[in-house]
C-alpha cells in the first residue's frame, strides 16, 4: 500500500499532517528517508519510522459512521450504494464490514470493524447487546403499548416473540417521537414491533449500541475511529 495512506489510516494524524511530515523528511522506510508519499511498502515487513519511532502495523480498525439512509449495510450490493462506499480510502486496506445491520432507511450508529471475533460477540443473540433507537411514529403511543413493548412482541413473520423491550416518549404530539431500548437485532425488529401495536415507524435513528454512543459531531456519511475509551467500552484494549 502507499506510505502515505498507511500513516493516515492509523487515525493519529490527518491527511494534510501525513504530507508535511513526507516534505520535512520525518518519515523513513528502512532506514531511508522518503519524501514522495505515494511510494508503496509492505505494511507488514518494511520498518516504518515517524520522527524516529516505529510506526507499528495496526491489524484492526474499528470505526464509527453516522449511516446516512440511502444506503445498504453490506461491504457489496448489486443495486445500491452500500456503507463501504462511504469510507475514506485510508481505511480500504483494512476492508471493514458493518457489525450487523441498519435498514437502508434507518440512520446513525453503525460500527464497522475488521475484528470478526468482536463482530461476532456484538452479534451473538446470546450477549444480548442493548440497542437504542429514536423512533418517530405515525400515531399516538399509549401504556398499553409500553407494556407489549416491555412483555415482547409476537412478530409471526419470523415465528418469534421479542425479548423485554423498553418503549419511552421522548415528545409528544401527532407523530410522537419515542425512544426504543432491544437487546436482539432480528429483521426490521423496530418497525415490526410498531407494526403490530398497528403504528409505524417514519423515521429510525440509532444512538446507542453495545453501549457506545453516537457522536453528534459526526455529521450523516461520516466516520472516525473509537476512541481508546470507547474501544474498552466495547472490551477491546489498545494494543
Ligand atoms: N429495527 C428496524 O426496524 N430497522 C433497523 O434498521 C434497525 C432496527
Amino acid at each position: 500500500m502507499r506510505a502515505d495512506k498507511f500513516l493516515a489510516g492509523q487515525g493519529i494524524y490527518t491527511r494534510k499532517e501525513v504530507k508535511d511530515f513526507f516534505k520535512k523528511k520525518k518519515v523513513t522506510i528502512n532506514g531511508e528517508i522518503v519524501t514522495d508519499g505515494s511510494v508503496h511498502i509492505d505494511e507488514k515487513s518494511d520498518i516504518i519510522m515517524l520522527d524516529n519511532n516505529i510506526v507499528t502495523y495496526q491489524k484492526y480498525v474499528y470505526l464509527m459512521m453516522n449511516k446516512p439512509a440511502g444506503y445498504i449495510s453490506a461491504t457489496e450490493d448489486a443495486k445500491d450504494p452500500t456503507v463501504i462506499d462511504l469510507l475514506p480510502e485510508e481505511y480500504m486496506h483494512f476492508h471493514p464490514f458493518p457489525v450487523g445491520r441498519l435498514d437502508k432507511d434507518t440512520v446513525g450508529l453503525l460500527l464497522l470493524t475488521n475484528d470478526g471475533e468482536l463482530a461476532h460477540k456484538l452479534l451473538s443473540p446470546k450477549k444480548k447487546v442493548p440497542k437504542i433507537y429514536l423512533a418517530k411514529v405515525e400515531k399516538e403511543i399509549n401504556d398499553k403499548d409500553i407494556k407489549a413493548f416491555k412483555e415482547g412482541i409476537y412478530i409471526p413473520e419470523g415465528d418469534y416473540t421479542t425479548m423485554p423491550g423498553n418503549l419511552e416518549i421522548v415528545e409528544k404530539g401527532d407523530n410522537p417521537l419515542c425512544k426504543v431500548t432491544i437487546c436482539e437485532g432480528k429483521f426490521h425488529q423496530v418497525k415490526r414491533m410498531f407494526e403490530k401495536r398497528n403504528n409505524k415507524v417514519l423515521f429510525l435513528k440509532r444512538i446507542t449500541f453495545a453501549g457506545l454512543n453516537l457522536d453528534e459531531k459526526l455529521a450523516e456519511g461520516q466516520v472516525r475511529q473509537l476512541t481508546d475509551h470507547e474501544l474498552k467500552i466495547i472490551g477491546k484494549e489498545k494494543a
